[in-house]
């Protein structure tokens, strides 16, 4: 493969033959496109999806311990329908390139950077910084498509520190959809609630991070209940993954205890609580004595307050949890080369159409990834 170098300026055939006999880090590295510049979606002014805006930005070096990522395609998350109308957690500056998940080609590689090189196709986590070990709310400096620029672009700039590198075996649509939904599955199902053969398994919803709930669950030899306001996408669930306890949660506002019911009394040993304080009381009603409820969802705190029934009397654990470290990526990406597994796709947007795959998600139509494809 062809390489320059981003050291000062262009390389004459002399002076190539000098940085050849350097160390690749100290030279960095370049798949010699002539290119000079790249289009990227910025989240705009604070509103609604169409204040986002397509931009043509000047393609410079990655700045050190970062590489530059020709993106291939990118996945919508819950969350980046608050951060691309600018009201998630804080504010964000009009020029943040927003997306969280995503999979691409590393094109350039500064000075330094060791963990990957030009022509490896990667992902990379939310939060670079969380390599292994616990959670620390410091991580949030760098969020990639909150914090810092994202994925909704053809050049994505990321640390090298939060990449993993993907398997030939794993699509790209598959990839798309790792470091946002998949991973927080892994971390709830795998880490806290340390899913196993025979455990029942209920997960919220037949959103993005419920369909890779499910599909971890059922891997793990689990019995998955799953509640949704659709019959039609329940009875897809049963068929496509073999869900065995179906809800509507609309036609049933007490599915707490309906789902009591049809787990023999006994309830779900693991909650993937997907949708956070709305429904936390139905949730608890619908877990078992010595229950894992693990907190994923960041839906609004109730007026009222939680009446969190049978909360001491079952023994329930409840931890909350924020997508997952590098280390249990680069385990989740090693169980879906060995398992097989493929991401439930709901839909596939051009590159240009990313206001429309926004609008897409928030009808709440999707089952499953809403996912972008650069090509
Ligand atoms: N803590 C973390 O690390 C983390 C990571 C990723 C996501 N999240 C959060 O997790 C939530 C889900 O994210 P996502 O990306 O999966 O979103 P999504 O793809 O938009 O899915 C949301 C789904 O939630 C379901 N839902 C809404 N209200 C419900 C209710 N009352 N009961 C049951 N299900 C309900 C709907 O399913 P039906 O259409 O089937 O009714 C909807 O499709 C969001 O709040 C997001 O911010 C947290």
């Amino acid at each position: 493969m062809k390489r320059r170098s981003f050291v000062k300026g262009s390389l004459t055939a002399a002076g190539a033959g000098v940085l050849g006999q350097l160390p690749r880090e100290a030279v960095g590295q370049s798949a010699g496109s002539d290119r000079q510049t790249y289009r990227a979606w910025e989240v705009g002014p604070k509103g609604p999806f169409n204040t986002m805006r397509l931009v043509d930005r000047p393609l410079t070096p990655p700045p050190g311990g970062h590489v530059q990522v020709k993106v291939a395609a990118s996945g919508i998350a819950g969350r980046d329908r608050a951060i691309t109308r600018g009201w998630f957690l804080q504010d964000k500056k009009p020029e943040r390139i927003p997306l969280s998940e995503g999979v691409g080609v590393v094109t350039a590689v500064a000075p330094g950077v060791s963990r990957v090189e030009v022509g490896d196709r990667v992902t990379s986590i939310h939060f670079p910084r969380w390599v292994s070990g616990d959670w620390t709310p410091a991580n949030y400096v760098a969020d990639v498509g909150n914090t810092v620029d994202g994925w909704l672009t053809e050049i994505a700039t990321l640390s090298q520190y939060g990449l993993v590198k993907v398997p030939a075996s794993v699509d790209d649509a598959t990839a798309a959809t790792l470091s946002g939904s998949a991973l927080t599955a892994w971390q709830a199902l795998y880490h806290v609630a340390k899913v196993k053969s025979g455990d029942t398994v209920l997960s919220l919803g037949t959103g993005g991070v419920s369909s890779w709930g499910i599909i971890l669950a059922k891997a793990a030899g689990a019995r998955v209940v799953l509640t949704s306001s659709s019959d039609e996408k329940l009875e897809m669930m049963r068929e496509k993954y073999g869900v065995d306890i179906t809800v509507n949660y609309r036609k049933t506002p007490e599915w707490g205890q309906r789902v009591t019911e049809l787990t023999g009394g006994k309830g779900a040993n693991i909650v993937l609580e997907n949708v956070g304080w709305p429904t936390l009381d139905q949730s608890l009603q619908a877990a078992s004595v010595n229950a894992t409820v693990v907190m994923i969802g960041t839906g609004p705190r109730p007026k009222k307050i939680l009446s969190m029934p049978d909360f001491y009397i079952k023994n329930v654990t409840m931890k909350a949890i924020s997508n997952g470290s590098r280390a249990m990526m680069e385990e989740l990406v090693r169980a879906i080369d060995a398992v097989g597994m493929k991401a439930l796709i709901a839909r596939e947007f051009a590159f240009e159409e990313a206001v429309a795959a926004l609008e897409f998600m928030d009808q709440s139509s999707h089952v499953g990834k809403v996912i972008i494809r650069n090509s």
